[in-house]
């Protein structure tokens, strides 16, 4: 059992939770995941390490209430328990000094990008970051990611905060600025990065991504997790999560985690019906 420090939403159903897991703390390098299962014969829920603090043995998850357990675990209190934490699992971020790092987050992509982005930092890299989301109360990070960074731009879909429009149009105006990045990461919904790629690829700059399939075992064991780079089947748990942006097939991956979204829905309306005051919350829009 692993005690749950706190578990408390940052942004509209995102939720930052740390934990006591002190081995997983010991070990773990940016890029790293776990498999945290709530409660017990609950689902497997892969979730990027987002900080940790060997000190103390614990660590930070920040995830999305998007389906059934992720809707039970948001209910956990402080001083409870979560029932497993397998990990640290995934190849760690290949860290060096690159030059310029440009990090770009979309949405709860965020919460991912910033180990990255801080291990980046630490290695003497000059890091540039774009923050997406679709309005302000859903930027996730703004002061960690800002702490950590040379420059710091926002950007919303609908203008409510920074300037209008997506990530993609954040990366134009830098590199029409003349900004010659070593390296972009980019984490967030499958399309962002679709688009940020293939931006950097008509540019010729180096990308990397991280990857978020369906996930089971975590150790590669089951092919839940498999996806297509370069032409070849990888599977991003033991082979990743991160990949070249430019070899992934990113719509065979958006067709993947389609596959169950019937059954996610059906399960989301058994578990609205138990818990109907959290109807609205649940099937609402961000507020
Ligand atoms: P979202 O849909 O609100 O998008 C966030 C930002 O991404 C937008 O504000 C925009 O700037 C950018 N974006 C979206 N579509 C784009 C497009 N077509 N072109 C260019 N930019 C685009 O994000 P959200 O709801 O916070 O994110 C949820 C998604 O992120 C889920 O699908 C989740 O599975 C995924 N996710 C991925 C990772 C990962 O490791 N890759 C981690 C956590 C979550
Ligand atoms: Fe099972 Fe990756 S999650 S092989």
């Amino acid at each position: 059992m692993y005690k749950i420090i706190f578990n408390r939403p940052i942004a509209y159903k995102v939720k930052h939770m740390r934990v006591k897991a002190p081995f997983v703390a010991w070990k773990r390098k940016p890029g790293n995941f776990v498999i945290v299962i709530s409660e017990e014969n609950g689902e497997r829920i892969p979730l990027t390490i987002v900080d940790s603090n060997p000190n103390d043995g614990t660590i930070d998850l920040i995830y999305q209430e998007v389906g059934t357990s992720t809707y039970r675990m948001g209910r956990k209190k402080e001083g409870e328990d979560i029932y497993r934490i397998v990990g640290p699992l995934g190849k760690p971020t290949h860290i060096e000094k690159f030059g310029t790092v440009v990090a770009i987050g979309g949405g709860v992509g965020i919460a991912p990008l910033f180990p990255i982005a801080k291990g980046m930092m630490e290695a003497g890299n000059r890091v540039v970051t774009i923050l997406g989301a679709r309005t302000k109360k859903l930027i996730i990070l703004e002061k960690e990611m800002r702490d950590i960074s040379d420059d710091l731009r926002v950007w919303t879909d609908d203008g409510s905060y920074g300037k209008k429009g997506l990530v993609t149009h954040a990366l134009q105006e830098l590199i029409e600025e003349g900004l010659r990045p070593d390296l972009v990461i980019a984490i967030g919904p499958t399309i962002m990065m679709k688009f940020v790629a293939k931006m950097t690829k008509e540019n010729g700059i180096k990308t990397l991504v991280s990857l978020n399939p369906i996930m089971v075992d975590g150790t590669g064991m089951c092919g839940a997790c498999r996806v297509i780079v370069g032409g070849k089947v990888k599977f991003a748990c033991v082979d990743g999560p991160e990949f070249d942006g430019h070899l992934v097939d990113y719509d065979n991956l958006i067709l993947r985690l389609k596959a169950y979204r019937e059954y996610e829905r059906e399960s989301l309306e058994r578990f609205a019906r138990f818990y109907p005051q959290l109807r609205s919350y649940i099937f609402g829009g961000e507020k």
